[in-house]
Order: C-alpha cells, then structure tokens, then sequence
C-alpha cells in the first residue's frame, strides 16, 4: 500500500462515517458556523440511525425537497410552510425574541407577508373589495415598556380575505389587498378598517399538504391578523392578534398562539360611533389590543426585518 493510505479507517462504520465528516468542518473559520455545522451533522447522522433510514426513503425526502423548491415564488413560500408545520418556526422564535415581561410577544412570520403595502390613513380600510365580510374596527396604542405612549410607530398589518385567502391566492394576485401600513399618532393611537378575522386552512396542494395528510393533521389555522410593529429606538416586533372564540385555538396547525395575543371581537349590531363616522352602516366588530415594544437591544433584531425582507425579494426575483 502507497504511504500513509493504511493510517485512515475509511467508512468502516456508520460512527466512523460521521466522526469523518465532523472533523472535515472543524477548521471552519467563522466561529458560529463552525458550531452551527457539526450539530447539525450530528443530529442528522443520529435520526438516520435511530430510524435506519432506507436509501428510497432518502430519495423520497430529497424528492419532497425539491418539490418544495419548484413550489416557490413570490406568491408561495414551501419552505417556511415546512417550518411552521413542523413546529420549528415557534422553537427559533420562544428562543429568539425572549421578551421582558409586559412587552408584546412575538409569533411566526408565515408565508404571506409582501413588501409594498399602501400607507394608510387612521381608519383607513384594508378590505376595500370584501363586501361579503362584517366590517371590523381595530384600535389600541403602541407603547413603551412604562406604558408611555410611542407617536410614529408603523405597523404594517396583513390578513386573509372573508373567503379565508390572502391576496397572493387570488385569480389575480398581483393587486395588492388586505394590507396596510398605519403610523401611530402623538398619543400612540391607530385604527385600521378591516372585516372580522376568520379562520382559515394553509395551502395544502403540496408537499406539505401531504405531510399533513399522510400524519392525520388538520390545516387550520384560528382567525387572526398579521403586525410587524416597528419604531425608531425599540426592538421590532412579528405578532398577531387571534380571535378568542376560534375554535382552532388550541390546535393551531403552526403552534402560533399565545394566551397574551388572544384578543375579543366585540359584535354591535348597529353601527359605534366611530364605525358610522367612518361610514359603516350595519353590524360592526370591534377589537382593542395595546403593542408593547422594549427599547432596541442588540443589532439582531433589524437583522429579522433585513432578513424578512430577503425572504420578500427572493420570492420577487421568480
Ligand atoms: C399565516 O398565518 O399566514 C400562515 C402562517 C404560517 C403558515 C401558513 C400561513
Ligand atoms: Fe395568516
């Protein structure tokens, strides 16, 4: 044998295998990547073992994957779909965002965000082409941890139609609907005109439509609607509020609800002040929720909306 070709054990076992591959990543130069690398090998390795992954097996994974991959667009995310089904999307979060106590908790992101929503007025209405929805109110202030109250912040706000489909699900999905951005006034206020929240299932025609499927897991998820809060000073804040009487609450298929995000829609059969001075004729809901953000911390958390907005522009490029 040539020299030096007796020294090396070569994929003797399955441990000798992976003990190779952990070592061809530890002269990685970027510190958290070469802590990222190794773990993931090593718990990779260890699910194929403890399962005794079969090679069609695999192939079928990396089928789903690709599948996955040929479903994105801009209108589509597979990807973060997976994710959130498989409960990842929560465990980044709760390890993320760990908030002090009184700030608004943070939820998943989701598929659905898009960049370019219209500035809006106060009261201004997201659901301008839904007549089949009721009319819906929703106010409350952004604050500050000592309850002070934050002028100028935005909240950029996205919700599905009353038919339970975003925009980007439409016959044409380019126009843009149900989506707004709204800016705090000097007392913190803002209102946004929607329709009721209802509950809704995610996009089940593909592979994660099958996971779900082929596991015996429902696709709904509770009524609610999306918020990034942002402000100058204050760590930026991905949230929703959830309807309280959704009877998805309890089993959402994103594990997306927190109690404090649980918010009550009050039903006026005839119109509140405020809902006929905005021009609501019948039945109107109604929901308060006050935003609670703590000061900016670390960079890390302008490095979420950086990184949601690459998410956005990826999409955009197909
Ligand atoms: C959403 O609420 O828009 C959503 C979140 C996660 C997966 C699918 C949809
Ligand atoms: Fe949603």
């Amino acid at each position: 044998m040539p020299d030096g070709h007796d020294k090396v054990r070569r994929g003797t076992t399955e441990d000798d295998i992976t003990a190779e591959v952990l070592a061809r990543f530890s002269e990685t130069p970027d510190p958290r990547l070469r802590r990222i690398m190794p773990a993931l090998i090593k718990h990779l390795h260890a699910f194929v073992k403890e399962v005794e992954l079969t090679e069609a097996e695999w192939f079928q994974a990396i089928e789903i994957l690709t599948e996955a991959g040929q479903m994105c667009s801009d209108k589509r995310q597979e990807f973060i779909l997976f994710s959130d089904t498989l409960g990842v999307s929560m465990v980044v979060d709760l390890i993320d965002h760990r908030k002090p106590a009184g700030a608004t908790e943070s939820t998943v992101f989701g598929p659905f965000h898009r960049l370019g929503s219209p500035d809006m007025p106060p009261g201004g209405n997201i659901a301008h082409r839904d007549t089949a929805g009721v009319p819906a109110l929703v106010s409350g202030r952004v604050l500050d941890l000592d309850g002070k109250p934050i002028a100028g912040a935005v909240l950029d706000v996205w919700q599905t139609q009353s038919n339970g489909l975003y925009d980007s699900q439409d016959e044409n999905p380019n126009e843009l609907h149900m989506r707004g951005k709204f800016t705090t006034d000097r007392e913190g206020r803002y209102l946004i005109r929607t329709v009721q929240p209802v509950n809704y299932p995610i996009p089940s025609d593909g592979p994660v439509g099958a996971m779900l499927k082929a596991t015996g897991r429902h696709p709904w998820r509770p009524a609610h609607i999306h918020f990034v809060i942002m402000a100058d000073g204050f760590e930026p804040v991905t949230t929703h509020i959830f309807d309280r009487t959704d009877p998805y609450l309890d089993s959402d298929a994103v594990f997306a609800v927190k109690g404090s995000l649980i918010c009550d829609f009050h039903r006026h059969e005839t119109p509140t002040p405020e809902a006929a001075k905005l021009g609501i004729a019948g039945p109107v809901f109604t929901a308060e929720f006050d935003f609670v953000l703590q000061p900016a911390g670390a960079t890390e958390q302008v490095n979420v909306l950086d990184a949601q907005r690459r998410l956005a522009a990826l999409g955009a490029r197909s």
